[in-house]
């Protein structure tokens, strides 16, 4: 909880500090690569600095841990500080790290505000920081704790799987012949790759095969950049990752994960490769034996375009009451529906708790349509595959 005294002073310079923190990012991110070049070869997705998402992302979580401060000063969003310090656990971010952003993240501040930082300000904002930074460390330390470790781990490529022109499996079994400590449903994991110009890059990858098994599986959409570059990872491991090569692959972490009993209500929904940790969903829940009714939707461009489609029809024809709704926007079959996805005539049972993936617009869409149909917000849980833009607003 912030004392009273910068309560009132963060409250006072909070729509100044908003108005400047995009400028305020884009300074920090730029003091803090030219001091420690290494962080953005080898830690920082350098696509999404050049396309700007992550600096967005950055920005908005402080301003809106800010704002949850003044706002509700006896709770904390834990919500918003999970999906992060997952995110950095699986990068092994140490804590050491959270001193080199202060130093220059309270620079750009200084840089950009001027004059109106005057000590009070910067003590204000320094508690803001400090708070959200140690809750941070906090939830990353328990998190390595139940990993066992933190960082990477090198894995053989044991089985490459192409699942249609622009989505390849890859079956992955730990190099040093060790045991793997099992995924929940719905985790993720950072796959760390050396390109050829030297530097190191880490992306997140979804556990798309069932949990329990003995390999990890992930399962990659090659990301065509039209008049932007082609993505570097993804694109990467479609041209030259075979089997018998190895990759770097950090612990399980997410917490987009199944929590719910065998007699809750469940809806799936997935567009385009937002497959990937439906498919882990449905292996965990056809192992669990849940059974309540599980609607699982998943949206096209066209059957062939659906990765992972035989495993979608497979593990939900293994539950007791699925009903399967497949929306295809070109050539879609007999029992499949023609166009985006769309709700109606769709089974929305009372209770139920709905998990969504895949771009931002179709979320959105569901989510609404959803909330329409009776399902409490709270039980609506989503992840998006890049930095999330609708933190701010968890
Ligand atoms: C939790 C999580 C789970 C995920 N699960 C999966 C999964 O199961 N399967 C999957 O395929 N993906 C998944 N992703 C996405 C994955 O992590 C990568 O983001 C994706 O593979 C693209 O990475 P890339 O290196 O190929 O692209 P990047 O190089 O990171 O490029 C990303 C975008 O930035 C653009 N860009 C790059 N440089 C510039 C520039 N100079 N100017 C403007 N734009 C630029 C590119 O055109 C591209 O559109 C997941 C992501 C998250 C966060
Ligand atoms: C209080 C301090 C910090 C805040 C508020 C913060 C916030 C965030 C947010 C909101 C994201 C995006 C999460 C998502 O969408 O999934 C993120 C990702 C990330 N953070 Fe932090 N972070 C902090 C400290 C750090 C530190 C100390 C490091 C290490 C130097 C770090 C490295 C990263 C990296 C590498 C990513 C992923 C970047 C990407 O994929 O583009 N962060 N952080």
């Amino acid at each position: 909880m912030l004392t009273e005294q910068s309560a009132a002073t963060v409250r006072a310079t909070l729509p100044a500090v908003g108005a400047a923190i995009g400028e305020i990012t884009e300074r920090f991110y730029a003091r803090l690569f030219a001091a420690r070049p290494a962080l953005l070869r080898d830690l920082f997705n350098r696509g999404n600095q050049a396309a700007g998402t992550q600096k967005q992302a950055l920005a908005g979580s402080i301003a809106a841990f800010a704002g949850h401060l003044l706002d509700h000063p006896e709770q904390r969003p834990d919500a918003m500080l999970a999906r992060i310090a997952h995110k950095h656990a699986s990068l092994g971010v140490t804590p050491g790290q959270y001193e080199i952003v202060h130093e220059h993240l309270f620079a750009a501040i200084a840089e950009v505000l001027g004059e109106a930082v005057t000590p009070e300000v910067a003590a204000a904002w320094d508690e803001v920081y400090w708070l959200m930074a140690h809750a941070l460390v906090a939830v990353e330390k328990r998190l390595y704790e139940e990993s066992g470790a933190r960082g990477f781990r090198e894995f053989e490529v044991v089985e490459r799987v192409e699942e249609t022109p622009d989505v390849v499996t890859f079956a992955l079994r730990a190099a040093d012949g060790g045991p793997v400590r099992d995924f929940r449903a719905g985790q993720y994991v950072s796959v760390r790759v050396g390109l050829p110009d030297g530097a190191r890059q880490i992306r997140q990858y979804s556990l798309s095969g069932a949990p329990g098994e003995t390999v990890r599986r992930i399962t990659v959409k090659r990301v065509h950049g039209g008049a932007a570059p082609d993505g570097e990872v993804s694109n990467h491991l479609h041209a030259r990752v075979r089997p018998g090569d190895v990759l770097q692959l950090s612990g399980p972490y997410g917490d987009l994960v199944l929590d719910c009993g065998p007699d809750t209500p469940l809806l799936l929904a997935s567009a385009g490769i937002g497959v990937t940790p439906m498919i882990a969903m449905l292996a965990g829940l056809a192992a669990d034996g849940h059974r309540a009714p599980v609607t699982v939707v998943h949206g096209d461009r066209s059957p062939a375009d659906h990765a992972l489609r035989a495993d979608h029809t497979v593990y939900a024809a293994k539950l007791p009451e699925a009903s399967v709704h497949f929306f295809y926007e070109r050539d879609a079959e007999p029992g499949t529906r023609t166009g985006l996805v769309d709700l109606t005539g769709v089974p929305v049972r009372p209770g139920t708790r709905a998990y969504l993936c895949g771009p931002l617009p179709f979320m959105r869409t569901v989510r609404a349509r959803l909330v329409e149909r009776g399902v409490a917000p709270a039980d609506i849980r989503y992840e998006v595959f890049g930095p999330d833009l609708w933190l701010a607003q968890a």
